[in-house]
């Protein structure tokens, strides 16, 4: 069963997606050429308390291992979380996503974009759009009534459609309480498939998409998410409320 929030619920999830939304724009203002992931991590942790939340990445137990970072910062070949390190210096033609997941007042907002870093190739550059565009094509399918498997469904076709790959290792999720709650939402999949939905459900939808084949290895770092052949990565992520009027995008930045 899919978690319904409660009016409560829902007023702390607008607040944690706010703050992770407004972590992740100060992050992507200090995107440049010559900074090091490890100094954009702690950027983020710095903005991270000082909007008094707490990253939910770092200590994030998987299969043993607890992540490190406070972010989660993937370049170029890197689909998600990278872990930020002062041998990683950005150069002009690169690609970083940065992954923000905070929890606030006993909420979580997750939150994710791809930017370029200086001038990059065409087709990379057409990568990021078709990535962005397909999380909306996603979000456009959370209303009522429909299934999960719709969102999934519309997100492979409209990235496949234009000669991108999808990610299948990982998926968006459910959030609230904790990172992952019920369902995971594929961006792959057929229409008409998975749990109905409802009003009042909290859905991280983020689609991960690849400039050549969809295989994903993770590095010996035990994080690291790489494509196999080597090619760029994008990924988009917003947490999105389900409502009688539609989706409702939580995570955009509070205005200041
Ligand atoms: N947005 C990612 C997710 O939903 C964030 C993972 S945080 C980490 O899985 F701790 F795993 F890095
Ligand atoms: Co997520």
């Amino acid at each position: 069963m899919i978690p319904i929030k409660n009016p409560e619920a829902i007023r702390r999830m607008r607040e944690a997606c706010a703050v992770a939304a407004t972590v992740l724009a100060r992050m992507k203002e200090q995107v440049r050429p010559g900074i090091t992931t490890y100094d954009l991590d702690q950027i983020g942790r710095d903005l991270i308390a000082s909007l008094g939340a707490r990253s939910a990445c770092h200590g994030y137990q998987l299969h043993s291992r607890r992540y490190p970072a406070h972010t989660c910062l993937s370049v170029n070949e890197e689909v998600v979380h990278g872990i930020g390190s002062l041998k990683r210096i950005l150069r002009d033609g690169d690609i970083i996503s940065l992954d923000v997941v905070v929890e606030y007042n006993g909420f979580i907002g997750d939150n994710a974009l791809t930017v370029p870093v200086g001038a990059i190739a065409p087709r990379t550059a057409e990568l990021l759009k078709v990535t962005e565009e397909a999380l909306h094509v996603g979000i456009k399918q959370a209303v009522i009534g429909n299934r999960i498997g719709d969102i999934s469904h519309a997100v492979q076709t409209f990235v496949e459609a234009r000669g991108f790959s999808i990610v299948r290792e990982m998926v968006g999720h459910g959030v609230g309480r904790t990172m992952h709650e019920e369902p995971q939402i594929p961006n792959f999949g057929r229409r008409n498939t998975g749990e109905k939905i409802r009003p009042d459900m909290t859905l991280a939808i983020e689609p991960m998409v690849n400039l050549g084949g969809y295989a994903v290895r993770t590095l010996s770092d035990g994080w690291t998410v790489v494509t196999t052949d080597g090619s760029p990565s994008a990924h988009f992520e917003h947490t999105v409320l389900t409502t009688d009027s539609g989706p409702e995008i939580l995570t955009i930045p509070r205005a200041s």
